[in-house]
């Protein structure tokens, strides 16, 4: 064991994901005090809340100024692309804090479709065939789609709070959503520089690497369930359950993933000079027992954290210290080998319009020996739990199977209610063998 004096520590973030981390956190011997900014009345139970803006970093280091932090977790990706690492780096009085997170330069891996698909050509990382377009090559992409096999996957460059991806099924609808991106601006600075890919067939999964810039640890892999409607029907969502561990990825696929995926991307890292002190999440595809990069992720996914930080048996922050530290080539890492799958339950109408302040009944008594409750979009009214966001709660359950877990969460559901709550009742659905 490694000895250090236990640190003061401020978690970024207020959703299912740093609930989960506030949980784990908050478990490790080197856990002095947690603070968590903003927070949710879930991540409450494990520290005190402070209400900021997670982009005001001169509001972040007043902060840890005045609890004494000496380290910031980073949950939510804008923080990191807007540059909270690099800020801390550049004065003198924060550069001592440890911030788990890559530099803004690191983090257009997920700010910039454009920049992770370059970055993949450039160090032989699998991944679809593309093209990128702008304004002035708009014909260019006209002419492009035009010729193109269906469907066609058309990605806004920038972050489009996880609404930028359209899988189109005609040459027309290609066509109308390329034209709103580029020249109606439909996520402003977003969408002036839109991405055409391959569409690729398989099933995905998210792998989570925590890396120093050169060594790296996998974490246990997940996978989510994106959209709305069961059997995989209807919109994107954030994400409406997990599960892991993810029964594919073993053995010749996993190797494939470690060597020409992960240690590719972060010698690439390295080599290019992107300076990463975090999570990476790779957003996989198995097409034909080869990986292929979806997407990257410079931070943890939501909702796959709530089935990751169950698993994960190691002391977390242990492991931040090893990342600071350069020992991570040394450090192992523990997984329960008991499955772990959680159920998203969200207000009636996400992705789409939906009300908020929402009475929920029941959920602080929720739950089981097998089961943890994380907050999402849950506020404090008048003493009262309300809803107040999409994504309200995710219900994770330890089963000796995937099936086992996921029917606890769904039995651990009914003990709570809330005025049209809406979950998805077949997560886990391929591997419920
Ligand atoms: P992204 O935001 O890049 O993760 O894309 C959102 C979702 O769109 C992914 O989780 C996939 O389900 C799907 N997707 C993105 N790119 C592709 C692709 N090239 N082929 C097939 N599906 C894709
Ligand atoms: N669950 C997908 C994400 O966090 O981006």
């Amino acid at each position: 064991m490694y000895l250090r004096a236990t640190m003061n520590i401020l978690l970024l973030g207020s959703g299912g994901r740093e609930h989960a981390l506030a949980w784990k956190i908050s478990q490790s011997h080197h856990c002095n005090s947690l603070f968590i900014a903003p927070g949710n009345p879930g991540t409450a139970q494990y520290g005190e809340n402070i209400s900021i803006d997670l982009n005001d970093f001169p509001a972040i280091a007043a902060v840890c100024r005045d609890k004494k932090i000496e380290m910031v977790v980073v949950g939510p990706e804008d923080p990191l692309v807007n540059g909270v690492y690099d800020f801390f780096q550049e004065h003198a009085s924060l550069s001592s804090i440890i911030v788990v997170g890559p530099s803004a330069a690191a983090a257009q891996l997920e700010g910039s479709k454009a920049f992770a698909k370059a970055f993949m050509q450039r160090n032989g990382i699998p991944t679809a065939a593309y093209r990128e377009f702008t304004v002035d090559t708009y014909n260019e992409g006209v002419l492009y789609i035009s010729s193109h096999a269906l469907p066609i996957v058309l990605k806004a460059d920038g972050l489009a709070a996880g609404k930028g991806v359209v899988i189109a099924q005609s040459h027309e609808e290609a066509m109308a959503t390329f034209q709103s991106m580029i020249k109606d601006a439909q996520f402003g600075k977003a969408s002036e520089r839109v991405v055409i890919e391959q569409f690729l067939t398989g099933v995905e999964l998210s792998v989570f690497a925590l890396t120093d810039g050169r060594d790296f640890v996998l974490l246990p892999e997940a996978k989510d369930y994106k959209r709305i409607g069961e059997a995989d029907s209807g919109l994107n969502t954030g994400g409406m359950g997990a599960v892991s561990p993810v029964p594919f990825a073993q053995g010749a696929f996993m190797e494939k993933v470690v060597e020409k995926v992960v240690r590719s991307t972060i010698a690439g890292l390295e080599k290019e000079g992107l300076v990463y002190h975090g999570f990476v999440f790779f957003g996989l595809i198995n097409v034909n027992g080869e990986p292929y990069v979806i997407e990257y992720n410079c931070r943890m996914g939501d909702p796959e954290t709530e089935v990751v930080m169950p698993r994960l048996q190691t002391d977390l922050i242990e492991l931040f210290l090893a990342m600071q530290e350069g020992r991570l080539s040394s450090a192992s890492v523990n997984i329960d080998p008991r499955s772990a799958a959680t159920v998203v339950v969200v207000s009636g109408g996400y992705p789409g319009t939906f009300e908020k302040g929402k009475v929920i009944d029941g959920i602080e008594s929720a739950g089981g020996e097998q089961t943890l409750v994380f907050y999402a979009g849950i506020a404090e009214k008048e003493g009262r739990l309300v809803t107040s966001g999409g994504r309200v709660a995710a219900i994770t359950s330890y089963g000796e199977t995937i099936a086992h877990a996921v029917d606890q969460s769904l039995s651990v559901i009914q003990q709570f209610s809330f005025e049209n709550m809406v979950h998805r009742r077949d997560i886990g659905y391929e591997f419920k063998i």
